[in-house]
């Protein structure tokens, strides 16, 4: 089952959920600027399925994924931007590059620029991180907003793994997914973590993507974001479902809650 799984596609069903993503940058880019947003980039698009999602949303909709490394972009294009409409596809742009280059001239000015899957802790330094978020500020329009996420909680600075299947038991397209904290160190805050894949039979694929990340505090990144400039940052926390768990409903806060782990989202106006 290994040997026939593919890990892009693997990975799209089990981290991502474009449709929950895209709701919630659309809906908190209108609460703060009572209009719609067109134009996105998504930064550390992979293969950009996030983009993909962005200009199926509305016909006026434009997207451009940026990333470094061309084979996610190849995948995105050859699985995920080929399955757009024509006039989808001709509002969607793939762009090998680096984000911490100047792309304003190319690539033009967004409404929304995306950094999301916590891909910008693989910058570890502070200043890294600054020139980062200048660059960012530089390529919004007026009006722009950033939008990241993070994580974060004292499960986040441990040795772990996670497991959770996907899809029916034992159907033919299921599997494992295992997020796998495998070291922290607490002195540089550097951490790297894999992605492993199970399946039913028995196979695997061990380290099918590998981080090598700083784990950040969500003050750190508001302090970097005022630092570049942008004018008031907003943290997005998670409502509770009752039961211990989140609700999928992510609102403005001040204050969190102590929890083991958490998953929430900052923007950062322009
Ligand atoms: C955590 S993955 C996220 C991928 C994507 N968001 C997804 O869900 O498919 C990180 C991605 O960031 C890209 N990346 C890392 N450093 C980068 C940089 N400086 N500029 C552009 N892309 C970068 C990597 O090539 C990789 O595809």
């Amino acid at each position: 089952m290994s040997s026939r799984a593919d890990r892009h596609d693997l990975y799209q069903r089990a981290v991502q959920c474009v449709e929950a993503e895209i709701d919630f940058v659309d809906a908190q880019f209108k609460r703060l600027r009572k209009r719609t947003a067109v134009r996105l980039r998504e930064d550390f698009c992979g293969t950009a399925n996030t983009s993909c999602e962005w200009v199926r949303r509305r016909a006026t909709n434009s997207a451009v994924g940026l990333d470094l490394d061309p084979e996610p972009l190849a995948w995105g294009a050859a699985n995920n931007v080929s399955k757009l409409t024509p006039s989808q596809r001709e509002r969607t742009r793939l762009e090998q590059g680096n984000v911490l280059d100047d792309h304003s001239n190319d690539l033009g000015h967004f409404d929304i620029v995306l950094a999301m899957n916590f891909s910008y802790w693989c910058m570890k330094e502070r200043a890294t991180l600054l020139h980062y978020f200048r660059r960012v500020r530089e390529s919004l329009a007026e009006g722009g907003v950033f939008f990241l996420d993070f994580y974060g909680g004292p499960d986040a600075i441990r040795v772990l793994k996670e497991r959770r299947p996907i899809g029916r038991k034992n159907a033919r397209n299921s599997f494992t997914y295992v997020w796998d904290q495998a070291e922290y160190d607490p002195i540089s805050s550097d951490c790297t973590c894999y992605i492993h894949f199970r399946f039913p039979d028995g196979s695997r694929i061990d380290r099918a993507f590998s981080y090598h990340w700083r784990v950040w505090t969500i003050r750190e990144i508001r302090e970097v974001l005022q630092e570049a400039g942008f004018a008031r940052s907003t943290v997005y926390w998670e409502g509770d479902d009752g039961e211990g768990g989140g609700n999928g409903v992510f609102t403005a806060a001040e204050t969190g809650e102590a929890c083991p782990s958490y998953v929430c989202y900052i923007s950062a106006e322009r």
